[in-house]
């Protein structure tokens, strides 16, 4: 069934686990997601983000994503992903997502409060969910070539904005930086925890983590004991699809492009699982151990 972010979002309140978001680039990433949710029985968040619309345009994939959601045995939420133009946001609504992240974070700190107030104000009328972002990914794939200086750290998110923020933009859930990347990381991420947990405190919201695949099981389950309900997760999917794609055309070479295809859907599916149930399932004997 089709919910929107809040909703969606409130299970993971209630339970004290995240809900995943996966990126789908086409057919293949899109029914592996479905699928893995519906085989564990967990609701799940399926995205589109303004990055891929190269690959598959939203008015393309955009009725795809919401026919699977509404037909799906679980909750589904459709998601824009780092909506960063005005204009794909109005294009997700108008299409029917039931949640759109606009990231204005490249912005200074008064413009991106103007722009992700004016999304907010529409989306809300519409019951529509909103996420924004406080703070800067610095040193993911996606922030290189920016030039910023300094370190990391000087771009985490700062909890007393971040209750100001959400005060005054009335969003649903907030991005926030604390260590993770986006893209493949070269060396586990150093995470600072307490970020997460004082800002989860000064905002009262649902926190969202980007940059999801590649951190380890227990650096997960210490970000979500900290209020990150939500956790992006895309590289480590494609990769494995990537990786089972390659090994249909060098191993068995049938020829046809839909064996290809399929392999990749199965081995992002099992993939996908995994990740749920690690965002899913706190394990007792992770509680109260440091990393
Ligand atoms: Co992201
Ligand atoms: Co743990």
């Amino acid at each position: 069934m089709l919910v929107n972010l809040k909703e969606i979002l409130q299970i993971a309140q209630k339970e004290k686990n995240a809900v995943g978001m996966f990126n789908a680039t086409g057919f293949d990433s899109l029914q592996a997601v479905v699928a893995a949710a519906e085989e564990l029985n967990r609701p799940v968040i399926l995205a589109h983000a303004e990055v891929h619309n190269q690959y598959n345009d939203i008015d393309m994939v955009g009725p795809a994503m919401l026919a699977l959601a509404r037909k799906a045995s679980v909750p589904v939420c459709v998601h824009l992903d780092h909506g960063t133009s005005l204009e794909m946001v109005y294009r997700a609504l108008r299409i029917g997502f039931t949640s759109v992240m606009i990231d204005a974070s490249a912005l200074p700190y008064e413009q991106n409060l103007a722009v992700t107030r004016s999304v907010t104000e529409i989306a809300h009328a519409v019951n529509v969910s909103v996420e924004a972002e406080l703070g800067r990914l610095v040193t993911g794939e996606a922030c290189s070539g920016e030039g910023l200086s300094g370190k990391a750290e000087d771009y985490y998110t700062d909890p007393a904005e971040a209750a100001r923020f959400s005060e005054q933009t009335k969003i649903d859930a907030l991005a926030v930086a604390f260590g993770t990347a986006h893209g493949f990381y070269a060396a586990q991420p150093k995470l600072d925890f307490s970020v997460v947990e004082k800002c989860a405190a000064s905002t009262g919201l649902p926190l969202v983590m980007h940059g999801g695949s590649g951190v380890s099981e227990e650096g997960f389950h210490r970000a979500i004991e900290s209020g990150i309900r939500k956790i992006n997760y895309y590289s480590y999917m494609s990769k494995a699809g990537y990786l089972a794609a390659k090994n249909a055309i060098e191993k068995k070479g049938s020829g046809y492009l839909h064996d290809v295809e399929y392999a990749a859907m199965l081995a992002m599916k099992e993939d996908v699982k995994t990740a749920i149930k690690t965002f899913s399932q706190i394990k007792k004997s992770c509680l109260n151990t440091s990393m």
